[in-house]
């Protein structure tokens, strides 16, 4: 069996799978570079640089299944898998924590500006008087999705003494009492919140969730943090409303379109950016790789797929 590994996985991940099959680790391809070479493998493995097409998955004819080393599948053609038969797995809980924790994170990023005042400090200029901070002690943390990252962001912020509501239609009552949170409809959380974070996939229904008419109902003291996905949020609408100083600040760990070096966000310095970092620990990735490489094996043994998604 031949794997392709097309983006930089953990050694771990690359070794469990070389003890079962031929693997290629070839990373950065071009599309048109992954479509000529793709007939020779069984299985594809992915993090979030690779896009697998349709055009790679009809050039795959061998292929059995695409293992994504991480949580969302938004960069596989997932409805072309399943009508070529082919399985798509992913790695659920692999990044659940260290994405929960880079939220945090961020929200002390701006609570305190640290960013803004290393870059300050390293140009040679000392000055505490721009970088007035706030606690989060007391404060609301308003919660956009309380699946597993929110529900562990939850749990960190109690720990912070943060009061905590939550937006997330299909959550059960039981599930938010047990973390202290309290559910409210999304107007409220846009309106009481003085930090807001989102944890919630991208579909149809959520793209754009945050918009011009959302900022417009939230308190000017509201910082917000995305590393869920930059589709949520118009970006446009963000920057607008933190340079007319409607909204205090903003950590954006992720863009519409990745890679990103060119971004409206990147114009005011009261918005932080990473580069997509929520899953970017030692331990989630080397779970995340060790995750599908098993999935892997055991599809190529006629087993089933721990963490399919499109195959029971
Ligand atoms: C995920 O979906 O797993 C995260 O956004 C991290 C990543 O893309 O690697």
């Amino acid at each position: 069996m031949k794997v392709l590994v097309s983006d930089p996985l953990s050694e771990e991940g690359i070794k469990t799978l070389r003890d079962h099959a031929e693997v290629d680790v070839k990373t950065g391809l071009k599309p048109e570079e992954i479509i000529a070479v793709i007939g020779d493998y069984d299985a594809l493995a992915v993090r979030s640089q690779t896009k697998v097409t349709a055009d790679i998955i009809k050039a795959g004819k061998k292929l059995r299944i695409i293992g994504r080393a991480g949580v969302g599948i938004d960069n596989i053609d997932v409805e072309e898998a399943t009508r070529q038969g082919i399985i798509v797995v992913n790695a659920p809980n692999s990044n659940t924590v260290s994405a929960a924790e880079h939220a945090i994170a961020l929200m002390l990023s701006l609570a305190r500006h640290i960013p803004q005042a290393n870059t300050m400090l390293k140009s040679g200029v000392w000055k505490r008087s721009d970088f007035m901070g706030t606690e989060v002690r007391g404060k609301t943390l308003g919660i956009i999705g309380l699946g597993k990252v929110g529900s562990e962001v939850a749990k960190r912020a109690r720990g912070l003494e943060m009061k905590l509501i939550a937006y997330d239609p299909f959550i059960s009552a039981d599930h938010a009492r047990n973390l202290q949170v309290e559910m409210v409809p999304l107007e409220k959380l846009l309106k009481d919140s003085d930090f807001i974070t989102l944890h919630t996939k991208l579909t149809e229904s959520t793209k754009g969730l945050i918009g011009a008419k959302e900022l417009a109902s939230v308190k000017p003291t509201v910082r917000i943090i995305n590393t869920a996905r930059g589709a949520l949020i118009d970006e446009e609408a963000l920057t607008k409303a933190v340079k007319e100083k409607r909204v205090a600040g903003a950590a954006i760990d992720v863009f519409p379109s990745e890679p990103c070096t060119e971004s409206c966000l990147f114009e005011d310095n009261n918005i932080i950016v990473c580069p997509h970092l929520g899953a970017s620990t030692t331990e989630a990735q080397i779970t995340a790789a060790r995750d599908i490489a098993e999935q892997i094996i055991d599809v190529f043994d006629g087993k089933p797929a721990k963490y399919a998604v499109n195959a029971p």
